[in-house]
């Protein structure tokens, strides 16, 4: 089985510049190690929030390091300086405005504030790339929602083969035709 390549890319001014520690990124490396039984590795970057330097980050995870997967947290809110969604948008050639409107809807089970995400996702080549918020609890209550649909969204674009233990999280791939 070939090995899946994850990006994990944390977005945050302050965790970028050592003032506090990325919990966001590990969060979603624990996630990923809980859920998924087929091998995988991770490319992992933190850096501040500018529109130019995520843009840079995300083409490098999918055109250079050939992520299939590249998950990004933080930068998602309606702050000045909150533009993953913009970066988002203008380096993916397709948007899957579904991921967004469920994870919002899961997110208000936990936070009244959940509508203030503006996180979304989107496909650049054969790499699917999802926002989440930056708040590390925030990782799991929106991965857990989406993730089921996840590996069928990989198949297909082309991307690695994911398996998921069904003890931890049940994903779902439609039969074929
Ligand atoms: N979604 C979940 N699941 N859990 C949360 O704690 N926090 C909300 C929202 N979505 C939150 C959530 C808050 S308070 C904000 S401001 C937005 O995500 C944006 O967060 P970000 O700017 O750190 O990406």
């Amino acid at each position: 089985m070939t090995q899946a390549k994850i990006g994990i890319l944390t977005i945050s001014d302050r965790a970028s510049q050592g003032l506090y520690e990325d919990r966001s990124g590990p969060a979603i490396r624990e996630t990923f190690l809980d859920y998924l039984s087929s091998p995988w590795e991770e490319v992992y970057a933190c850096i501040p929030d500018t529109q130019e330097g995520i843009e840079a980050a995300i083409i490098k995870m999918c055109d250079t390091d050939g992520c299939d997967l590249v998950v990004t947290t933080g930068g998602t809110g309606p702050a000045p300086r909150d533009v993953t969604p913009e970066a988002t948008e203008a380096v993916c050639e397709k948007m899957m405005p579904g991921f967004g409107e469920l994870m919002r809807q899961e997110s208000l089970k936990f936070v009244p504030t959940a509508i203030l995400s503006r996180q979304t996702a989107g496909i650049r080549g054969k790499s699917l790339v999802i926002n989440l918020p930056g708040k590390p609890k925030a990782i799991r209550e929106c991965l857990d929602a989406v993730f089921p649909a996840v590996p069928y969204c990989l198949d297909l674009i082309g991307a690695a083969y994911l398996e998921a233990r069904p003890e931890v999280i049940s994903v779902f791939r439609p039969k074929s035709k």
